[in-house]
């Protein structure tokens, strides 16, 4: 058994045989130029057909075990107290050690209903780093969001464990200079998907948790990557190496008061979130608010379906082979990257690459949109779809002075499905990264020829600079 696992390891072997596939669809290069201008150079407009290997977003796209569509067939689409409900109930308990959950149709609908119960524009929530929705989510009630993620997390080449960790000092000061009445909620997001998939540890869950509960602060999870943030404190975090991936999680949770989720990730499901507390009188309120915008109590905007699919993909994403292949591919590509000599965060976070496009376009502004040009590139290359996270996104225009904001980086997220791709799409992936890095200098950027007053990234129109 011994040497079979170890030949396994050596050839990082996926831990599952493939029972179903989906064909995708190679294109000539003729054909994703006109793609392209057909997309007014968005890769948001492009159909999905037309891509080859699509690492947008690992959200909602990973492949279900046979297991997982075994419990569909079992779905109970009784209206109230369906027996799914029951089997991911059991699961939440017994994984997450919470009795008091509601599901919802996907991780910013929990993020709604909690900050609607506990946000006003009077209150202030501190974060390692909002992501966009929980960000939106508290500006929307009128809410300051703010991130006190530690200053390693701003040198992409710096090699730290956890540099998702939040500065505990700066949260010191945050609670002194708002006021603890206008904190109802100190967050966590595990991993730091804005900053690179960074992960927290465990001595940092305990400790922001220590001293929000010291100033009477309950203390949340943002928590869809947990899984991937587990593995890294068992292989990174002196102290838990021989404990199972499912004591560690049991361990995150249990500083915590209470979490959101979207189960799109580490649920490894297409649609679903979770909300959990532990206070009895915000369960109250969260369930009213449940009714009135996802559904009963039992179900919260899934069928029952979805509710027997996530209690399996739990169950699988807190295995420790499964972790090993998924972090291991996620840093196989980042390997194959550097050995190109593209620059990319690091290190390598557990559910992407993070691609500097600034340090592959060293000479172009950033006016010029250069994380926006990489990721055309991405498509022209090799049919590949990435997310600009830079200019586009981030890049705001003071309303006094007009005066444009940069963004500090201007990064591609390559974001893996779990389970979908192989090493081979890995590679088709590295490889068009360096045919683009050979012909740089010869790429010019983008303006934009239209853009939405809000979240411009999705639907702005673009044209090549000449
Ligand atoms: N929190 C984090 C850390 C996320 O990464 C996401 C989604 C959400 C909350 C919201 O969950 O999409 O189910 O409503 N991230 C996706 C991504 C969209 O591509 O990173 P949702």
């Amino acid at each position: 058994m011994k040497i079979i696992s170890s030949i396994a390891d050596k050839h990082r072997a996926e831990p599952f045989r493939i029972k179903v596939v989906e064909p995708i669809k190679m294109t000539t290069l003729a054909q994703r130029d006109k793609i392209l201008k057909k997309a007014c150079y968005n890769i948001f407009m492009i159909r999905s057909e037309d891509v080859f290997i699509d690492l947008l977003t690992d959200s909602g796209t990973s492949a279900m075990s046979d297991n997982q569509w075994a419990g569909m067939m079992l779905g109970d689409e009784s209206y109230a107290m369906c027996r799914n409900y029951f089997s991911l109930k059991s699961v939440v308990k017994n994984l997450f050690g919470f009795d008091k959950f509601v599901p919802t149709h996907q991780g910013r609908a929990a993020e709604h209903i909690l900050f609607s119960c506990t946000v006003d524009k009077t209150k202030v929530i501190p974060n390692n780093m909002h992501f966009d929705t929980t960000r939106a989510n508290i500006e929307d009630r009128g809410g300051l969001a703010l991130n006190l993620i530690n200053d390693d997390a701003f040198d992409t080449q710096k090699i730290k464990p956890f540099k998702g960790n939040m500065d505990i000092e700066k949260l010191e000061a945050a609670i002194k200079k708002h006021g603890v009445g206008n904190i109802p909620l100190v967050m966590l997001t595990i991993t730091n998907n804005s900053g690179g998939g960074q992960p927290v540890s465990m001595s940092n869950i305990r400790q922001v948790s220590r001293v929000a509960h010291r100033h009477g602060i309950p203390f949340f999870l943002d928590a869809c990557r947990f899984a991937e943030n587990a593995y890294f404190i068992k292989t990174r975090e002196p102290g838990y190496a021989n404990k199972d991936i499912r004591a560690i999680v049991r361990e995150m949770f249990s500083y915590s008061d209470g979490f959101t989720m979207s189960a799109k990730k580490d649920g490894i499901v297409n649609i679903g979130g979770l909300l959990a507390v532990r206070d009895d009188r915000l369960f109250t309120r969260i369930k009213e608010r449940l009714i009135i915008n996802e559904g009963f109590i039992t179900y919260g905007g899934l069928a029952g379906r979805d509710l027997e699919a996530l209690a399996r993909g739990f169950m699988e994403a807190t295995e420790y082979e499964y972790l090993k292949y998924r972090v291991g591919q996620v840093k196989y590509l980042g390997d194959c990257l550097m050995a190109k000599g593209i620059p990319i965060i690091r290190p390598t976070g557990g559910h992407a690459i993070y691609l500097d496009a600034k340090g592959i376009f060293p000479g172009m502004h950033q006016k010029l949109f250069p994380a926006q040009a990489l990721t055309v590139e991405l498509y022209r290359e090799a049919g590949i779809r990435a997310v600009e996270i830079g200019s586009v996104m981030f890049a705001s225009k003071d309303r006094k002075t007009g005066v444009v904001k940069y963004p500090e980086l201007d990064l591609v997220r390559l974001a893996i499905p779990r389970r979908v791709y192989t090493d081979n799409h890995m590679n088709v992936v590295a490889d068009a990264a360096g045919q683009i890095m050979k012909r740089r200098n010869k790429i010019k950027g983008y303006r934009i020829t239209w853009e939405p007053p809000t979240l411009r990234h999705f639907t702005a129109k673009f044209a090549p600079v000449k």
